[in-house]
């Protein structure tokens, strides 16, 4: 027997503002894209938004339904179309930000576990990493430097 550990770093930042202006132009894609989010059932809306590597934007939004199971994460309305309409693309950053009372504003927003698995395969595709950024509510902001922290021991490769 052993024991083993899993370690990763991640910057925080105070505010949004403080990043690269390309990164601060992809976070306002994603708050253009969470005014677009159809959220009549939860009221939490959610943008994401990707900069590809020959530096178009890419955003999407939560998509719920009446019929629970039905609806989509915003992270994966994006990637999805990103893998549809864009093969072969590879993905530089992700943005994802948020608004809604499900959370306090304080608490640290992070994508849901089914997100993260379709994150990876998105990173798995390429040959490179794909940066996470993520807003809170609060404005404070994490940026993860690869799917593969997010995802310890996710399935696949
Ligand atoms: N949601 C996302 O869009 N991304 C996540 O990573 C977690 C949750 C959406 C799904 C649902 O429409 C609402 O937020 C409340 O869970």
């Amino acid at each position: 027997m052993s024991t083993q550990n899993f370690h990763f770093n991640y910057r925080m930042y105070t505010h949004w503002n403080e990043l690269y202006p390309k990164d601060v132009i992809l976070i306002k894609e994603a708050f253009m894209a969470m005014d677009k989010a159809y959220a009549p059932y939860s009221h939490f809306r959610v943008g994401a938004s990707v900069r590809l590597d020959n530096g178009e934007i890419l955003c999407g939004s939560n998509q719920e339904n009446i019929a629970f199971p039905s609806g989509l994460c915003a992270e994966r309305v994006v990637l999805n179309y990103v893998g549809a309409n864009f093969p072969g693309i590879t993905i530089d950053t992700l943005a994802v930000v948020a608004q809604g009372e499900l959370m306090p504003e304080e608490h640290l927003l992070s994508p849901c576990g089914g997100c993260r698995q379709v994150m990876l395969e998105s990173e798995n595709r390429q040959s490179t990493p794909i940066r996470v950024i993520l807003v809170n509510q609060d404005q404070r902001t994490m940026i993860i430097e690869t799917v593969k922290d997010l995802l310890p021991f996710g399935f696949g490769k």
